[in-house]
């Protein structure tokens, strides 16, 4: 592992949020829960996972207080994501704190829509500028399959919601697992045209408590995108900024397409993301082996330049990239439910 010991270099004190490596990071993910009313197959076990106990998830005052440091040092976009973040209760309550923290913060959502069909449009006049929705299939049958839950009319019931409140543009996010549900690709871009929506194909990645992730289930995303194309021609759009590498339709139609190809083209390089877990440990990587505690130190009477000051040193740790693709790749202890995605 050598070579993610970062060089020598000096770590600023002010300034944005940077590593050894000069990435800037301005992009924030809060778990607001480690808890969800899902089970998708690829997250988590039938049975669900071990809950934290109350107490050491943060209150509302210390997300927010950690939420307002992060803004202080640079942080532009904020994600609320779980387990599945509409099952912490009043969740509009502190997406209202979280807005007057960051004002013009680009605050977004991502959520399994089980819930949106109510929550929708408080959290959108509470301040949530966007959603994602998770729907890894649009079969009844599969969709059950995929998530343990018979709720694909319900989540299509919250993503009309979503639309109806304005948390747009709306994007939904598929894991596609060969063997699975790769067959429906093709479905899910004619949806796209009919509704608008940007689907985005994510790569299975080795985030699953099971530790069940198999290499040969990884569809790359050349694949999806060549299937799509073949029908419903592609354009590409690019980056910008964001780990999504997007298309819109040749012809013109409504929609885009998108694809996070994490395992396949790792875009380490140009990671911009923070992510602070459900009990307050910052992590600079979803694979990251280490994380640094803020809750702790918040409890133990920390100020706002100790805890900034353990986030810059958190940070400065952030190796090159994620190591999927070598021979000595170990998964992190905590799957995607338990870090946020
Ligand atoms: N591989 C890829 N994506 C995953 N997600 C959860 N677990 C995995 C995994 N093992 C996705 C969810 C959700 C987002 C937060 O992360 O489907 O859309
Ligand atoms: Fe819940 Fe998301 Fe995990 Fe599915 S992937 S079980 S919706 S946390």
């Amino acid at each position: 592992m050598t070579d993610q010991i970062p060089h020598e270099a000096t770590m600023p004190l002010d300034g944005p949020l940077v590593d050894t490596y000069g990435r800037v990071a301005d992009d924030l993910r809060i778990s607001v829960t480690d808890r969800c009313n899902f089970r998708c197959t690829y997250c988590m076990p039938a049975e669900g996972l071990a809950w934290l106990p109350k107490h050491e998830i943060l209150t509302f005052e210390e997300l927010t207080r950690v939420l307002g440091i992060f803004v202080r040092l640079g942080v532009r976009s904020l994600k609320v994501t779980g387990g599945e973040p509409l099952v912490r209760a009043d969740l509009p309550v502190l997406i209202r704190l979280f807005r007057e923290a960051g004002p013009d913060l680009d605050i977004s959502l991502t959520t399994n829509g089980v819930l949106l069909d109510r929550l929708a449009g408080p959290l959108a006049e509470a301040g949530v500028d966007r959603a994602t929705i998770s729907c890894d299939s649009l079969l009844r049958h599969r969709f059950e399959e995929m998530t343990r839950r018979d709720a694909l009319d319900k989540v299509l019931a919250g993503m009309r919601a979503a639309e109806a409140a304005g948390l747009t543009p709306i994007k939904i996010n598929c894991v596609v697992i060969g063997g699975t549900n790769d067959d429906e690709v093709v479905d899910f871009a004619r949806w796209s045209r009919e509704t608008g929506y940007e689907v985005r194909f994510i790569e299975y990645m080795p985030l699953d408590a099971q530790h069940a992730w198999e290499r040969e289930k990884v569809v790359p995303a050349a694949r999806i995108l060549a299937a799509i194309d073949a029908v419903h021609p592609l354009l590409p759009e690019g980056h910008a900024n964001e780990p999504a590498t997007t298309f819109r339709f040749a012809d013109g139609a409504p929609g885009r397409i998108g694809v996070i190809a994490s395992v396949t083209e790792p875009f380490c390089d140009t990671c911009n993301r923070l992510r602070l877990t459900a009990e307050g440990m910052f992590r600079n990587c979803l694979f990251a082996m280490g994380e640094t505690d803020l809750r702790a130190p918040m409890r133990g009477g920390a100020s706002d330049d100790d805890l900034a000051l353990l986030i810059r040193q958190g940070l400065w740790s952030k190796w090159s990239g994620h190591r999927i693709n070598h021979p000595d790749f170990v998964q992190p202890a905590r799957s995607m439910s338990m870090i946020g995605g």
